[in-house]
């Protein structure tokens, strides 16, 4: 079935700028839906090598459920959750029934970090730049397409970088092609990993590192995976309840 999941948008803002609109949280929310339903427009650059094991619609379907706004003196935030408590940031509104997403400004060019299923729900959710949030408003190329939410909430419903955080490691997923490390930019498509069996890679999936205009697919393995933290007994089953 559908799995249709409220959205809590928490911005933390020290300018003006930094207190994205509500156009630009909408275009967010926009570009998740489209990704994970597989109705973006540039699904179809996905090489044919590739189009066997295309996700197709996951079904799972985000909506916006409040904004919350608050004012800081904080310049620069890091991965250590302080956007996600006392007293500096916003506590996340029912973590166990609805995503929580913070938006602010991340420190050392850090895009956005996320919550694997599992974890404590008082730091529940996903973390992105302001600069990265949605597609229009203060978004900076090359990562201005959305897909830095795309790529979070994917660690959210349990998905692991495509190289496996390792040297030819290892993702969980089955239909995904062995990768030596992260790739960056846009790569040409084709290019092999010299891992086992030299199979090509995939640096269009929205696990890899590539730019935003460079990633544009799940697969069904992937799929797979983050329909499994909904199911009985799963870790994100809270979410699927009616
Ligand atoms: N570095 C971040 C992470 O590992 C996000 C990468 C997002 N990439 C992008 N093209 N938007 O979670
Ligand atoms: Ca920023
Ligand atoms: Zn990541």
């Amino acid at each position: 079935g559908v799995i249709e999941i409220p959205v809590v948008v928490n911005v933390l803002y020290r300018t003006a700028a930094q207190n994205i609109s509500n156009t630009q949280i909408a275009s967010q929310i926009a570009v998740l839906n489209a990704d994970f339903a597989a109705t973006n427009s540039d699904l179809n650059l996905t090489p044919s090598i590739f189009q066997p094991v295309l996700a197709g619609n996951t079904n799972i379907r985000f909506v916006l459920d409040a904004v919350v706004r608050k004012s800081t003196t904080t310049t620069s935030w890091s991965t250590n959750d302080a956007m996600k408590k006392a007293p500096k940031g916003i506590a996340p509104s029912s973590p166990t029934t609805k995503l929580n997403i913070w938006c602010c400004n991340m420190g050392g060019g850090i895009l956005g970090y996320a919550q694997f299923p599992g974890g404590s729900s008082t730091t529940d959710g996903v973390v992105i730049d302001d600069n990265a949030f949605g597609s229009t408003g203060t978004v900076t190329a090359p990562f201005n397409k959305g897909r830095t939410g795309t790529h979070e909430v994917g660690h959210w419903l349990n998905l692991r970088h495509i190289w496996g955080d390792a040297t030819c490691g290892n993702d969980l997923v089955g239909d995904t092609p062995l990768h030596n490390t992260a790739n960056y930019g846009c790569p040409a498509s084709g290019h092999r990993s010299t891992c086992s069996g030299t199979p090509v890679e995939m640096t269009m999936n929205y696990m890899d590192y590539t730019d935003d205009a460079c990633m544009y697919m799940f697969t069904a393995g992937q799929n797979a995976r983050m329909q499994a933290v909904f199911a009985a007994g799963g870790p994100r089953n809270s979410f699927a309840q009616p």
